[in-house]
């Protein structure tokens, strides 16, 4: 196993995530970064249907990992219990307590994914809402990786998946650009069943891949140092 050089700089966490370089030195008690067993990606569906594709999709993601992908956790994160954004509801920096227990584990999110349907050629509203009342400050979405999966109508979610990355810019998420994964949910063959449950296994196997790519990213966006060429 490679040995640490002790000057490295490593980026730890504090409160609004990955966004501080500390040298090790200067970790008190510490002579080498934590590696934690595995990473905890925060998935979150953009649909609150009953049957819907998008939460089929989240569903799949959880397998895969438990079945294949030592090292990556999927936690879905329910969102339909959020408020509408309104910041009257804040008080004395303060939330309501479903939008502080959202926050809470976005935060403690090593990455994200994503899944959502296209509504109107855009994000869906549950989808934004949620990713306002974690934007609001301190910021709890920065500076970690994601990724993103669409099952939509005819567009299979492109517009909706480019609309997440442009939001993503200002709050400073940082997403895969490879595989993009489209789905036209609506299409035969039929890829979910009626209660949304992916069926179809060379979609199953673009969830692998992304899921691959999204651990990979994440462990180097982690671990580069902050003074590297
Ligand atoms: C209000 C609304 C707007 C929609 N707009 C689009 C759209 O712009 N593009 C598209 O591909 N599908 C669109 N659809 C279709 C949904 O994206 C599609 O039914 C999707 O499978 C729903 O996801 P779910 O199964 O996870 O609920 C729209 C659906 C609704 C309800």
């Amino acid at each position: 196993m490679d040995t640490l050089p002790t000057q490295i700089t490593f980026k730890v966490r504090i409160n609004d995530g990955w966004n501080r370089d500390s040298n090790l030195q200067d970790m008190e008690g510490s002579t080498a970064p934590e590696r934690k067993a595995a990473l905890t990606v925060v998935a979150i569906s953009g649909s609150l249907r009953r049957g819907s594709a998008n939460t089929g999709l989240i569903r799949a993601a959880k397998e895969i990992c438990e079945e294949s992908i030592p090292g990556l956790h999927i936690n879905h994160v329910d969102i339909s219990d959020l408020p509408l954004l309104n910041t009257d509801l804040e008080s004395d920096g303060g939330f309501p307590p479903a939008v502080e227990a959202f926050r809470a584990k976005v935060r403690a999110a090593d990455c994200f994914l994503f899944a959502s349907p296209e509504y109107n050629y855009s994000i869906s509203g549950p989808l934004k809402n949620a990713l306002d009342w974690g934007s609001r400050p301190s910021n709890c979405w920065g500076d970690r990786a994601a990724a993103i999966l669409s099952a939509s109508g005819g567009s299979g979610g492109s517009r909706m998946q480019y609309h997440i990355r442009q939001v993503g810019v200002f709050l400073d998420i940082h997403f895969i650009n490879k595989p993009e994964v489209f789905i036209k949910a609506h299409q035969p063959p039929s890829k979910f069943d009626s209660n949304g449950n992916l069926i179809d296994p060379e979609i199953k196997e673009q969830l692998r891949e992304t899921l691959l790519s999204l651990q990979a990213f994440s462990l180097r966006l982690e671990s580069k140092p902050a003074n590297s060429e």
